[in-house]
């Protein structure tokens, strides 16, 4: 039977057209929907989201614009167990990736995609990552059942007509992307606000360049844009192309001269990338200022100089509500005071939303995130949080005060630097440069990072996570080592590498660091070496500034503690190297022979 077609299309690419009705006919949807991206059209699903359950309108008075959704409690994060990697060879993959055989998982999804979308509306999402006009962006197609995607999505992407006109130009590649949440709706039976499937599968095949995602509606499982096309699938792209695609940050730092820098800075989820994208200069830097370009994911390449320019593939942001406040991120709140969708928030009585951290008081009575009554005692008494600890605001990087003029430059911003940073209790100092690129790449492929609520599974653990990639790399490991050494090669200007960590604490495991705007401090310090400006001591592990080397105008922050912060310890280095052989193991037939040159250096450097 075939689908009936509820608009017409809005393509005219044939090879759009005949994808568009192969994968009607295997999920027989009730109705096709082209997605044109217009306001009124986002107006409509969102009316029709709240009259199914599926989204609150807040008060519109102090939330203008702004919706709010619960997930079913079994869909709050993302899910690396389920995600695959479904390259021809397993090898390929490598060991960092779940891998399953393609055949074996094109069978498996051909049986879980029969039929998943009947009752459904099939939405044809058209979306370019990066600017529609820049060289740099690239294009792809979600087919979903979950109307929650679309006003996602575009949020996070462009979307609508402008992509559907490239794609009629037939100029560049698109990536399909099929999404379901897995539910369909039998005849007369009413839907719940959040379908899902306990059975879920997010599937790259990184050969064919495809997407396929089974069973979830939340965040990186369903907005296929960001996690599965911008990083692990653009990841095999960049290796292809002589590009790279980072789960980076992207910011321009301007000096009271006027000068701009910018960096990039890869640091796992829930580490504070949001807070570190957006931040406001602290007291004593009058005169300089921050300017967001991306809070997630940066796409880098050499321009016809050699010089390495980055976009930011997103047009959003999917933050990490708890812990955003008007003291920790002022410009985050002000980005989400309109036209936001907040996902697994609390919501107050007076139809507005609360997240721990969001004010010092909460307030007296509330819904949690799963609908339950939540007050101050309630919270005490159980343990339980008012928000989920991943709970999400999706907001649009045009309404962030400190966006950069240059956000949507077609050809990029150049990129002076990187940063590697993790959440490491000790050990790991404030900050550190890298001797050179290749110690860099060794600096960074080792990373390790307490874990955190940004995917489901233990929290707290140190884990490896290279480059902050670990869930994110699309193909093997220890190639995209090689590719990160090779890039090199193609660079007349190399970037220089640096290491952070904000989160060392002391004896009695308080953090002594303050962080926040804070780090503004350390970003200063990183832009001046850059320009080759600033003065460093050589330790063991690389460059680090004395104290005197850091501006501490408008903070009291004493030596001692500076020097506490910045401590080398060779016995627990001896330790941390020990922790980077674990993962170079499971690497070791692809591990470029520099990384175990590095390590060998440090070694002895120890
Ligand atoms: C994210 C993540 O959502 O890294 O950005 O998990
Ligand atoms: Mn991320």
């Amino acid at each position: 039977m075939k689908s009936s077609v509820s608009a017409a299309p809005l393509s005219t690419n044939k090879h759009l057209l005949r994808w568009v009705e192969k994968m009607a006919d295997l999920t027989k949807p009730a109705a096709i929907h082209w997605v044109n991206g217009s306001q009124a059209e986002n107006d409509a699903l969102c009316a029709q989201m709240v009259s199914a359950g599926t989204l609150i309108k807040l008060n519109e008075q102090r939330w203008p614009g702004c919706y709010y959704a619960r997930s079913d409690a079994s869909d709050v994060a993302r899910l690396e167990s389920r995600t695959f990697i479904c390259s021809l060879s397993k090898d390929s993959a490598g060991p960092t990736n779940n891998w399953v055989n393609p055949f074996e998982m094109r069978r498996k999804l051909k049986g879980l995609f029969t039929g998943c979308m009947r009752g459904r509306t099939m939405y044809v999402l058209p979306f370019s990552m990066g600017p529609i006009d820049s060289p740099m962006s690239q294009i792809g197609v979600e087919l979903t059942d979950s109307p929650y995607v679309v006003v996602n999505m575009r949020i996070m992407a462009r979307i609508g007509l402008p992509v559907f006109q490239l794609i009629d130009k037939d100029v560049k590649r698109v990536v399909p992307c099929m999404h379901s949440v897995g539910a369909p709706l039998a005849p007369g039976k009413t839907d719940v606000p959040w379908p899902c499937n306990n059975e879920k599968y997010i599937v790259h095949f990184p050969e064919t360049r495809e997407i396929w995602s089974y069973g979830s509606g939340y965040g990186g499982n369903a907005l296929l844009g960001k996690k599965c096309f911008a990083l692990r699938i653009a990841s095999n792209i960049a290796r292809d192309e002589g590009w790279m695609a980072e789960h980076m940050l992207i910011v321009g730092v301007e000096n009271p001269e006027g000068e701009k820098t910018y960096v990039a800075a890869a640091f796992p989820s829930a580490c504070g990338k949001t807070n570190f994208a957006m931040m406001i200069p602290p007291n004593g830097f009058e005169g300089w200022k921050v300017w967001t370009v991306g809070d997630d994911i940066a796409w880098v390449k050499p321009d016809k100089k050699g010089e390495l320019r980055a976009i930011n593939p997103e047009s959003g942001f999917f933050g990490v509500a708890p812990g955003t406040s008007a003291k920790t991120n002022p410009n985050a709140i002000a980005t989400l005071s309109k036209n936001t969708i907040f996902t697994n928030v609390a919501l107050t009585p007076g139809g507005g939303v609360w997240w721990e951290g969001m004010t010092e008081e909460p307030p007296t009575e509330c819904l949690d995130w799963q609908g339950n009554r939540w007050t101050p005692e309630i919270g005490r008494q159980t343990g339980r949080k008012a928000a989920h600890p991943n709970a999400r605001f999706t907001a649009a990087a045009s309404q962030c005060p400190s966006i950069d003029p240059n956000w949507e430059d077609p050809d990029g911003v150049p990129i002076s630097a990187f940063i590697f940073g993790g959440r490491r209790a000790a050990t790991i100092p404030l900050v550190y440069q890298a001797f050179n690129w290749s110690a860099g790449v060794y600096m960074g492929a080792t990373m390790g990072s307490e874990t955190t609520a940004a995917a489901a599974g233990a929290i707290g653990k140190v884990r490896r996570d290279p480059m902050a990639m670990l869930p994110f790399c699309g193909y093997h490991m220890g190639d995209y080592f090689r590719h990160w050494l090779t890039m090199q090669r193609s660079l007349t200007v190399t970037p220089r590498i640096f290491h952070v960590n904000w989160f060392r604490k002391d004896a009695d495991g308080e953090f002594i660091w303050p962080g926040y705007s804070q780090n503004m401090r350390v970003l200063k310090w990183i832009v001046e070496r850059a320009h080759s400006r600033a003065a460093a001591k050589e330790t063991p592990i690389g460059w680090m500034p004395r104290y005197e080397d850091i501006e501490w105008r408008g903070l009291d922050f004493p030596r001692e503690k500076f020097d506490e912060l910045q401590n080398f310890d060779a016995g627990a280095w001896r330790s941390e190297v020990i922790g980077h052989e674990e993962l170079f193991i499971d690497l070791h037939d692809r591990l470029p022979p520099e990384m175990v040159y590095e390590r060998e250096l440090l070694i002895c450097r120890i």
